[in-house]
């Protein structure tokens, strides 16, 4: 199967927003991150709106022809904001507002009831439905019952033990996307995946259905452009 890139563009926006212009042009850069080869576009407004603002979710929609996936702590005003936007993908995390990136993924089971309900919106409104957790299988499975239609597995406990022990870094990612499968979710993957880890974890995942990458891709667009960067994260896929 093939694995789609979704390019997380919230480093631009915080770019743009350290000078509080246009520079650079959120817009554009996502219609050249599809064009470049991107498989989707992800943004992750938060209530502070440090990068990705409200107003941008709204400016990004007729602009992303590809996948636009939105996520975020499904708090009122984020469920109100996904069903106005109405984005191909939603991806449920349990930040905390001021939380300075996604730790950790859901604990379903004392969510359970939270969770259920607000991806009945959701699918009610044909928007697919993806759930951030890590490798435990029980709560995969939890995942499941949910209803949701993919999870997202939290991967920088891989990617902090692949540089010493790639085989003990993946074996949980590979038991916790068995056990998605079997429960009948897609697999989704994100969170520090960069060009040196990204290709082994994708040969070793063989139902991988998309990956969702922004700090590290826009780093290496830094020394390698983003054209470039694109064509070697997709390479990595292949
Ligand atoms: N997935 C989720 C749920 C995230 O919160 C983030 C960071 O915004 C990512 C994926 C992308 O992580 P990274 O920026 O490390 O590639």
């Amino acid at each position: 199967m093939t694995t789609n890139l979704s390019v997380n563009i919230n480093k631009i926006a915080t770019l743009r927003n350290a000078r509080g212009e246009n520079v650079p042009d959120l817009l554009k850069v996502a219609a050249d991150c599809e064009a470049f080869g991107a498989d989707g576009i992800t943004v992750h407004p938060r209530p502070d709106e440090r990068h990705i603002r409200r107003s941008d979710v709204f400016s990004l929609r007729p602009v992303v022809t590809t996948e636009f996936n939105i996520e975020g702590y499904p708090s009122p005003e984020f469920v109100d904001l996904v069903l106005r936007v109405r984005p191909e993908q939603v991806t449920l995390v349990p930040d905390a507002p001021g939380q300075l990136t996604s730790n950790a993924g859901w604990d379903v089971e004392p969510n359970f009831t939270f969770l259920s309900e607000i991806i009945e919106k959701f699918k009610d409104e044909g928007i697919r439905t993806s759930i951030f957790v890590g490798t435990d299988t029980d709560n995969i499975k939890a995942a499941a019952r949910t209803g949701a239609d993919r999870v997202e597995l939290y991967t920088k406990p891989y990617a902090d033990l692949y540089p010493r022990d790639p085989e003990a870094a993946i074996a949980p990612f590979i038991a916790a996307s068995k056990a998605a499968r079997n429960a009948g979710l897609g697999v989704n993957a994100g969170h520090d995946l960069s060009l040196m880890n990204l290709k082994f974890f994708h040969s070793r995942l063989p139902h991988l259905n998309e990956v969702s990458i922004g700090h590290a891709l826009i780093c290496d667009s830094l020394y390698l452009g983003l054209k470039e960067t694109i064509r070697r994260y997709k390479e990595a896929l292949r």
